[in-house]
């Protein structure tokens, strides 16, 4: 299968298609109530879409146990997302996911009051996830090797493009729109801590056993035992979860299980020299 390339993003023919971008681009209405949950692939879009679904719902189980979540989030650049997401267009907040980079960000946003957050993970794990991902989703290239699958992340070579361009993009938005950004590293680390911030950028007061709840539904084990949050459900063939789990270690580090010396010394310079404009401090570099 091959893949499109629309202003420097590919993207899988299954899922989206240049008419669909472009009008998302141009004519999508993005309102004052959208919350949207911005990443780039293998960051941790699901977990946030499971945090922001039981904060939304004041820890009240019964929606992220029983509708999937793609269904409460939908990808707004997908086929069944668009129309889903516009469908829905009185609802307060709106909410809905997205993969796309800041270039291609339907033009309405950056006039609206929208509040995005957008979450970023070192780069390395999301390599190892996005590579593991790849062969097990029918719409994703098979990757030919680890090494050419690491070439390809630095072209920007494999869905959605560019991670450095994404984070470069979405981050350099951060004074401009109401931006929150969330690191993986941070909701690993501090997932009480995080949830309680996100509360505070949505300005929602959540009691003790809301948050408890919130965070007792998020964990990785939680989650991976969760029907509509471990993609068990997903369309018949899209997913071969036997080939690799979606839920598959959810840590922070895997990184260190596959590069090779050499191969993450590259990185680090490929990093460097790309990322030198970056205007804000991740937590792993602490
Ligand atoms: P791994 O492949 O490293 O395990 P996305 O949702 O953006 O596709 O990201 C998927 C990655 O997030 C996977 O990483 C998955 O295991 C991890 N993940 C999802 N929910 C998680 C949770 N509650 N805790 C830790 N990691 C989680």
């Amino acid at each position: 299968m091959e893949y499109g390339c629309y202003k420097k993003m590919y993207f899988s023919p299954l899922i989206t298609s240049v008419e669909l971008l472009t009008s998302l681009e141009n004519e999508f209405q993005i309102t004052d109530y959208d919350l949207i949950n911005v990443t780039y692939p293998k960051s941790g879009t699901s977990w946030m879409i499971e945090i922001l679904t039981l904060i939304l719902s004041g820890g009240d189980t019964h929606l992220s146990r029983t509708v999937p979540n793609w269904k409460r989030m939908p990808w707004v650049e997908t086929f069944e997302g668009y129309w889903k997401v516009q469908k829905n267009e009185c609802d307060n907040p709106r909410t809905f996911s997205s993969h796309l980079p800041i270039h291609l960000f339907p033009k309405s946003f950056f006039k609206s009051k929208a509040k995005v957050i957008y979450t970023v993970r070192h780069p390395k794990d999301v390599l190892v996830s996005f590579y593991y991902f790849s062969r097990m989703a029918i719409y994703f290239k098979d990757p030919e090797s680890f090494e050419q699958f690491l070439q390809d992340f630095f072209k920007g070579e494999l869905l959605y493009g560019s991670w450095f361009d994404h984070v470069l993009g979405w981050t350099a938005m951060k004074d401009q729109v109401d931006l929150f950004i969330m690191t993986y590293e941070e909701l690993i680390k501090d997932l009480r801590g995080s949830v309680v911030r996100i509360c505070d950028f949505l300005g929602r007061k959540l009691d003790e056993a809301a948050i408890n709840s919130v965070v007792e539904n998020t964990t990785f084990k939680s989650m991976k035992d969760n029907s509509m949050a471990n993609y068990s459900l997903s369309l018949k063939g899209t997913l071969d979860q036997k080939k690799s789990p979606f839920m598959r270690k959810g840590i922070s580090g895997d990184w260190k299980n596959h590069f090779t010396v050499e191969q993450s010394e590259r990185f680090d310079l490929v990093f460097k020299e790309k990322m030198k404009d970056l205007c804000v401090k991740f937590s792993w570099e602490d």
